[in-house]
This record gives C-alpha cells, sequence and structure tokens, in this order.
C-alpha cells in the first residue's frame, strides 16, 4: 500500500575499514541493510577517522577503504538508494565533533566499555582520539537527524550517550538533534567465532575463528572443518552446542532453509559431513559476492564516482545540521 505522505525514517551506519568484512558484519548486518534500502533513507559511512583510533597501516587504510565500498556494492545496495560515504570526504563529521565535544562529559566518556578495553589491548597507545571516539560517532549520527541506527550489541552503549549528548545539548538550545534509536532488526543473525563459539565472529580476528569474504574456496573449507564443536555426534540446535548451533545458522542463512530443515537433512549425518556441507554452502554464496566485487573493483573510476557524489549529498544535509549548530552556540557568521 502506498502512503506518501508518510516521510522515509533516516538509517545511519558506519563500519570501520580496519580489517576485512567478516561473514558475521554480511549475515550481522550488510545483508539487512540490502532489505532496508527501499523503505529507509540510508547512510552507511566508511568510517577511516575512527579506524585511526588505534594504529593502521596507511597503504591499507586507504585500500580496504574503497574495498568496502566494493563490498557495498557487491552484496547488493545500490549507489542510487543508499548514501554510501567515506567519513574523511565530509569535513561536518570532524567539526560537529568538535563542538559536541564541548557537551561531553569527561566522566561519562571514561566509563565508555570500548574505551575500557581498547585501553587494555593497546595500552601502548592511549590516545586522545581513542577517548573521545564515541563524540565523533555522535558527529556521524546526530548531523544527518538519523532515527536508527543499526548497530551490534558492543555499540549500544554508544548510541546512549549520542541521545544523552544530543538531549543535553537539545535542553540548552532548544531542539537541534533528533534522538536516534538504536535498530537491533529481528533477522540479523548473530554469528560467533568458529574457534570459540561463545564469542561473536570479528573481522579483527586472524587466527581462523572468522571468514571473511574475500576468503577463498579452500580456506573457508578448512575453517569451517577445523571449526570447534562439542563431543557429541547429533547435528541438533541446543543448549551446550554453540558451535554445532552457530554452523546451522550459518547454512541457513546461506541455503534460505530454516534450522529445523537443515536439522532434518543432516539427521543422522556426521559433524565432518556436516562441516563439509556448511563450508560449501558458504563458499558458493560467497563465490557470487566475490565476482561481483572484483567487477566492481576493477572500475575505479565507478567507484570515485559514487564516492564523490555520495559525500556531496551527505555534505548538504550535514552542513545544514552543523549551520544550525553554529548558529545556536553563538558563532559569528559571515
Ligand atoms: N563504532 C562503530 C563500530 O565500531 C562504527 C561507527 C562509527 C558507527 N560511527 C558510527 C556505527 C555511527 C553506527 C553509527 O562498529
Amino acid at each position: 500500500m502506498e502512503n506518501t505522505t508518510i516521510k522515509k525514517q533516516t538509517i545511519f551506519s558506519g563500519i570501520q575499514p580496519s580489517g576485512q568484512l567478516c561473514i558475521g558484519n554480511y549475515l550481522g548486518a550488510l545483508l539487512n541493510w540490502t532489505k532496508l534500502q527501499d523503505d529507509y533513507n540510508c547512510l552507511y559511512c566508511i568510517v577511516d577517522m575512527h579506524a585511526i583510533t588505534v594504529r593502521q597501516n596507511p597503504a591499507e587504510l586507504r585500500r580496504r577503504s574503497l574495498d568496502t565500498l566494493a563490498l557495498y556494492l557487491a552484496v547488493g545496495l545500490e549507489p542510487e538508494k543508499n548514501i554510501m560515504f567515506i567519513q574523511s570526504h565530509v569535513p561536518a563529521h570532524a567539526e560537529l565533533a568538535w563542538v559536541l565535544g564541548c557537551y561531553s562529559m569527561f566522566g561519562e566518556l571514561s566509563r565508555m566499555t570500548q574505551f575500557k578495553e581498547k585501553s587494555v589491548s593497546n595500552a601502548d597507545n592511549i590516545n586522545a582520539g581513542l577517548f573521545t571516539y564515541p563524540v565523533l560517532m555522535a558527529a556521524d549520527i546526530l548531523l544527518y537527524q538519523a532515527d536508527l541506527v543499526p548497530v551490534g550489541q558492543d555499540q549500544k552503549q554508544h548510541i546512549e550517550i549520542t541521545r544523552d549528548i544530543a538531549t543535553r545539548f537539545n535542553s540548552v538550545y532548544g531542539d537541534t538533534f533528533k534522538t536516534p534509536e538504536p535498530f537491533i532488526p529481528k533477522e540479523g543473525a548473530k554469528i560467533m567465532s568458529l574457534t570459540e563459539p561463545t564469542k561473536k565472529m570479528s573481522k579483527s580476528d586472524l587466527s581462523g575463528g572468522s571468514i571473511f569474504l574475500l576468503d577463498d574456496r579452500d580456506t573457508i573449507i578448512r575453517k569451517v572443518k577445523r571449526a570447534v564443536t562439542d563431543s557429541g555426534s547429533e547435528v541438533r540446535y541446543a543448549e551446550g552446542k554453540d558451535g554445532i548451533n552457530n554452523l546451522l545458522t550459518i547454512y541457513s542463512c546461506f541455503t534460505g532453509k530454516t534450522i529445523a530443515e537443515s536439522e532434518k537433512e543432516f539427521g543422522g549425518v556426521g559433524y565432518g559431513d556436516f562441516k563439509l556441507a556448511v563450508g560449501e554452502a558458504t563458499a558458493d554464496a560467497l563465490a557470487r559476492i566475490q565476482s561481483d566485487f572484483k567487477q566492481y573493483l576493477s572500475d575505479k573510476e565507478q567507484l570515485n564516482g559514487i564516492l564523490k557524489e555520495s559525500s556531496e549529498r551527505a555534505a548538504y544535509l550535514a552542513r545544514k545540521t552543523l549551520s544550525k549548530v553554529y548558529r545556536k552556540v553563538g558563532f559569528y557568521s559571515l
């Protein structure tokens, strides 16, 4: 049913170009994004400025930023329907982050779980950017007056602080920012590490626990073969069978079969054969994405064109909010 009087809601999300995207990112996020593109105004930002809060190899960061766009396109995000851009291409992010930093409290930033964790894992580089990371994230979101922010559980605290900063600013200067909601789509599958199935699969795990979208067939099959399971022998979704549950989830996502159908299919089949089937289904699905990815990446002109147009569209929207903010805080304008 058509309803042209209801304005589409705005969705904003960001992904760091630090590391390769894995099937956890794909099944948990990207695949859902493709389903949102007709019903929402979507902005997907490649957050290179967030990425440098931990040390990056410059050549790799540059390459991965473009790879990320090519992957977005390869999974089916259409450039006409989604604004896909690189954070550092739109200066308003850094500009708003400075202002919001003056409305963010040392105490609340000190309480951020991610900051505390990263201070441990990057003990030799606890820089100010790591500390103000959530402020830049708040700027990302608030610039576009986003209604919804699809994120994983680990980023919910950052959405909370974004809401707190927005509310604080609004209460001083009157309505300026929309307060966004976290958006955890019902269908998003949570994919766990193959080697530690109680932990989320991560794009920074290089020890075999993650399947990357660009892994080749043999690598995928080998990783699944080595996946940690339990000492039982039944392919069944059940408590205490984290490894098998995860593989069933992956299988059902890539084949479109339900968990129940998959359990039935592998009734009486050993873990070894089941793992092979999961590996093959994954490799088949990723092969399609990989060939599109290569195609997109071979046309750098096209990718640059998309980035240019998208960042212009983003900058236009961002500028509107930033001008309002500058006016409200009392910056003199010409
Ligand atoms: N912090 C997010 C992450 O690591 C990435 C991110 C940056 C983001 N800016 C954002 C996510 C804005 C959602 C909205 O996953």
